[in-house]
């Protein structure tokens, strides 16, 4: 126990703003320091820091205390581990009182609890590297696997003897009751006879966040159907199955860093990773994910990325988290492994860059991720499409921040190709369902990008005009203009897009539409061009107009700047624009501070600068899409009309095919391109 004398000193030593400063960043306000409140979510900083008074207090939440306080809140921390953990931070030498009888028997049943975990894990580790069972079955085990012996020791891992009384024997020689065995969940009592709960298995210690031992996963190593394969710890006074995760005294430094967690499903996949050099990951371990687990991750980054099996049960898994972690504000990214892979398997497959950039290669969004999946059998169902785009807007519906739900929208717009007002109605009623459920209003009334509200277009939507939605262009007008207004001058690499025409031949003019192909080329040559150049290349080839007004005036003022060869500079065109396009000129040209906010969500803001080549290329193969499919439609009337009347269709027929042609190469773009 820690002495009196110390714990003053401990207390006289800490600064609240270094302490607080540790885990939250503060900036100075007067007196005071101002921080974004760890406690709480929220996007305006209400939590204050008063280093003269030596306390911390939210106006938001209203949580208030000292650095001890902090400490046990942020950290989850018992008073005595808080009082380590400051002793540490100011070199202070804890100076323990003898601990007297009295003391071992007022000593907290907590504290009793982890002095019986550290005891088991010690024990287990020692069977392991000491004991012949240990090593010939255990130690050989691991090995065989491919954990180094650095990464066992690392993580602790022991084997537990193939005897009913192992531990207990130890234990209670080593002064252990009974009864504190049963309490930490090691010990099994019933009426007829009481033995040890972990025997002959491989033993992965969970850690607390500040790496003391509160449970064990235990790996069975023969094959027994009537046993399951992993066994863990019960919970116990210190063991909360749904606020613990494995991993994490090992991973948060390295979360914070990475800004991101990756979150797996198993004990080996954590210690795999491990090995390969990655060490932000955490696994939900025995339980399906948590709120809690969501929150403690929280604490040290904003951004999850979950690496589940690319089997049903993983997907099924990865789609559940998913909406809990987009529920807690949080921004979340998939990556699906190969059927029959998972994050260890292929861990050891593949060298450490490899799978680095298989993770960062293959991490989806939510909305690519479940468009995909879904998508795949909607595939020219309109029924199943309208379900999609409810599940996908029901996901978007539960994320609590609306400047967020509208950059979500915006890209299941495109994804989806519907139009965002539609997809914003479809919101705005399932927010409005659920606000009237809860009897409260829980979220605002979803705004435009131009921060209008879009209550006037909250008509009610039929599930045809969902789906008649196809060929509506105006949000890839829109886009388009956004672009140009943004980035005209800017210079981007063409991608290779030969690469998607070698399935079927594209025959004539097809070949030459506005996507930079040069037949005479034999090996495809990448190509520089300016964006204004790229999209009204393709606008003129394909002959395309657009349909909203406004669009279509703007349109037609770059239209001027390029046939009279005048570079574009925003500030001179915009103040020569008339009146009546100025303001939707202005709402399209992206704030800075809007993108600079949007980034730090992790959200992929479509005028990304960095990527302008893929939201350039994107947004012209959409509209291109779009008019394909509605001349397609076009000429299956006039094929339907003509042969009616026994007239040729022949040729009709020809141009038809190219259309559909030219449909599967920009689908086939789409695809790749595209959900990178
Ligand atoms: P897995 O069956 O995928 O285990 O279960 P694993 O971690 O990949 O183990 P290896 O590679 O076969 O050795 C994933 C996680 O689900 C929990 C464990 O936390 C495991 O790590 N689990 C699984 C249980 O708690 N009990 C079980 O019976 C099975
Ligand atoms: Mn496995």
């Amino acid at each position: 126990m820690i002495n009196q004398e110390t714990k003053e000193r401990i207390l006289e030593a800490c600064r609240i703003e270094e302490v607080v400063g540790d885990f939250v960043s503060l900036k100075k306000r007067g007196a005071n320091l101002l921080g974004v409140c760890p406690f709480h979510n929220e996007r305006t900083p209400s939590f204050t820091v008063s280093p003269a008074k030596g306390f911390f207090k939210c106006f938001g939440c209203g949580k208030a205390g000292d650095s001890v306080t902090f400490m046990m809140e942020h950290e989850q921390l018992s008073f005595p581990e808080a009082l380590r953990y400051l002793a540490g931070k100011y070199s202070i030498t804890i100076e323990e009182e003898a601990p007297s009888a009295e003391m071992m028997e007022a000593q907290s049943q907590r504290e009793s609890l982890f002095a019986m975990m550290d005891f088991a894990k010690n024990f287990y580790v020692d069977y392991l590297w000491n004991n012949d069972e240990g090593i010939a079955i255990g130690l050989s085990y691991f090995r065989e696997r491919g954990f180094t012996d650095e990464i066992i020791r690392k993580f602790e891992l022991g084997f537990s003897p193939d005897k009913w009384d192992g531990l207990t024997s130890s234990a209670t020689g080593a002064g252990y009751k009974e009864e504190i065995l049963g309490k930490a969940g090691l010990l099994i009592v019933n009426e007829q006879k009481k033995y040890d709960r972990f025997r002959g298995r491989v033993m992965f210690p969970v850690a607390s966040l500040t790496g003391r031992t509160i449970a064990f996963g235990a790996r069975i190593l023969k094959t027994d159907p009537k046993s399951p394969k992993y066994l863990n710890s019960p919970e116990t006074e210190i063991y909360f199955k749904s606020k613990s995760l494995y991993g994490i005294s090992h991973a948060k430094k390295a979360i914070v860093e990475k800004d991101v967690c990756y979150l797996v499903e198993g004990y080996t996949d954590v210690i795999s990773l491990h090995q390969a050099g990655i060490e932000n990951v955490v696994a939900s371990s025995g339980t399906s994910l948590t709120v809690e687990q969501i929150r403690l991750i929280g604490r040290y980054t904003k951004n999850v990325t979950v690496l589940y099996d690319g089997d049903a049960a993983g997907i099924k898994a990865s789609l559940r988290g998913i909406n809990l972690i987009l529920e807690e504000g949080m921004n979340v990214r998939v990556v699906l492994f190969p059927d029959g892979e998972d994050p260890d398997s292929y861990s050891r497959k593949v060298s450490t860059i490899e799978l680095l950039e298989y993770l960062t290669k293959s991490a989806v969004d939510f909305i690519s991720f479940k468009t995909k999946l879904l998508l795949s059998d909607t595939a020219g169902d309109p029924i199943k499409k309208a379900g999609l785009v409810r599940d996908i807007v029901e996901t978007i519906a539960v994320v609590p921040d609306a400047i967020t739900r509208a950059a979500y929208i915006r890209q299941a717009s495109t994804l989806m190709e519907m139009s965002e007002a539609v997809l914003i109605a479809e919101m705005n009623k399932i927010i409005r369902a659920r606000n009237n459920r809860q009897g409260e209003e829980t979220s605002a009334p979803v705004q435009d990008h131009a921060g209008e509200v879009l209550d006037s277009i909250e008509k009610e939507y039929t599930e045809e005009q969902l789906i008649n939605d196809e060929h509506n262009t105006e949000v890839h007008e829109e886009e388009i203009i956004r672009i140009l207004l943004n980035y005209a001058e800017e210079i981007f690499q063409l991608p290779d897009f030969n690469k998607y025409l070698d399935v079927e031949p594209v025959k004539g003019k097809q070949k030459k539409k506005g996507l930079g192909r040069d037949e005479e080329e034999e090996k495809p040559e990448l190509q520089h061009i300016k964006v204004k150049d790229f999209i009204f290349d393709i606008l003129q080839t394909d002959g395309i107009s657009f349909t909203n007004e406004g669009y279509a005036g703007l349109l037609a003022e770059f239209a001027n700047l390029i046939t009279n060869e005048t570079d574009y500079d925003a500030q001179s065109f915009i103040n020569n624009l008339n009146p009546d396009l100025k303001p939707l000129a202005i709402s399209l040209v992206t704030p800075k501070y809007e993108l600079a906010d949007w980034k730090s969500k992790g959200i992929i803001v479509r005028l990304d600068k960095d990527r302008i080549d893929k939201t350039v290329v994107d947004a012209m193969v959409y509209i291109q899409k779009k008019m394909a499919n509605k001349k397609a439609m076009e000429f299956q009337n006039e094929i339907k009309e003509r042969s009616e009347v026994g007239a040729d269709i022949d040729e009709l027929l020809a141009h038809y095919q190219e259309l559909i042609n030219l449909k599967m190469v920009l689908n086939r773009i789409t695809n790749t391109v595209i959900n990178k």
